[in-house]
C-alpha cells in the first residue's frame, strides 16, 4: 500500500454533522476521484454518499447500497458510481463484472468496504475511515494516498478551527 500523504480526523457529533462534512467534500470532488469508504456495517458509509449525491443534486432517495449488482450509477453535477464490495467474495467477481471500468470513466467513485480488496484500487485515492464514537457521533479518518487526492485534505482542513 502507497504512504499516505496528508490525514485529517474530524467528530461528527450527529448525523449532520457527517452529512456536513460530506457536502464540504463534494464541492472538492473532480472527475475520476476515487473515494474509499471503510468501516463497520452501519457506520455511516451509505449515509454519507446519499449527503454527497444530495449536494450534487441527485436524488438522495434514489441512492441505496447497490445489492444486485457491484455498482450504481448517478447523474447529477457530477457523473457518481457507488460501489458496495461488502458482498463481493473473489476479487475477480470486480474484472468479470466489467466494474473496473467505472474506475477510469469520468465519473467519481465512492466504493463502500474497499480496504476488502485493496489491489482494486489506483494508487491515488483518498479514504474515509468511519469510527463508531457512540450511538450517533462518528469519527472519519480522511488520508490521501498519492498527490492526487492531497489537495481535497488540504482544502478541507481549512474547515477546522
Ligand atoms: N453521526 C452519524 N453519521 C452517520 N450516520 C449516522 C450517524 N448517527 C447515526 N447514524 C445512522 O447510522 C446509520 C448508518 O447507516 P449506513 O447505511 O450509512 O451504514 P454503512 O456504513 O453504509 O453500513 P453497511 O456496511 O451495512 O453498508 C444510519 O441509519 C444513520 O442514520
Ligand atoms: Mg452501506
Amino acid at each position: 500500500m502507497p504512504q499516505s500523504a496528508s490525514t485529517m480526523t474530524v467528530t461528527c457529533q450527529d448525523e449532520e454533522q457527517t452529512v456536513l462534512w460530506a457536502d464540504r467534500l463534494s464541492h472538492l470532488l473532480q472527475p475520476e476521484d476515487i473515494i474509499a469508504l471503510n468501516g463497520n456495517l452501519g457506520a455511516g458509509k451509505t449515509r454519507f454518499v446519499k449527503a454527497i449525491a444530495a449536494s450534487l443534486g441527485i436524488e438522495e432517495t434514489s441512492v441505496s447500497s447497490p445489492t444486485y449488482t457491484i455498482v450504481q450509477s448517478y447523474a447529477g453535477q457530477l457523473l457518481l458510481h457507488h460501489f458496495d464490495l461488502y458482498r463481493i467474495k473473489e476479487e475477480e467477481e470486480l474484472y468479470e463484472s466489467g466494474c473496473d471500468e467505472f474506475l477510469e470513466g469520468g465519473g467519481v467513485c465512492l466504493i463502500e468496504w474497499a480496504n476488502r480488496f485493496p489491489d482494486f484500487l489506483p494508487d491515488d485515492y483518498l479514504e474515509v475511515s468511519f469510527e463508531f464514537t457512540s450511538e450517533n457521533s462518528r469519527e472519519l479518518t480522511l488520508c490521501s494516498f498519492g498527490s492526487r487526492h492531497e489537495r481535497i485534505i488540504n482544502s478541507l482542513k481549512a474547515f477546522l478551527s
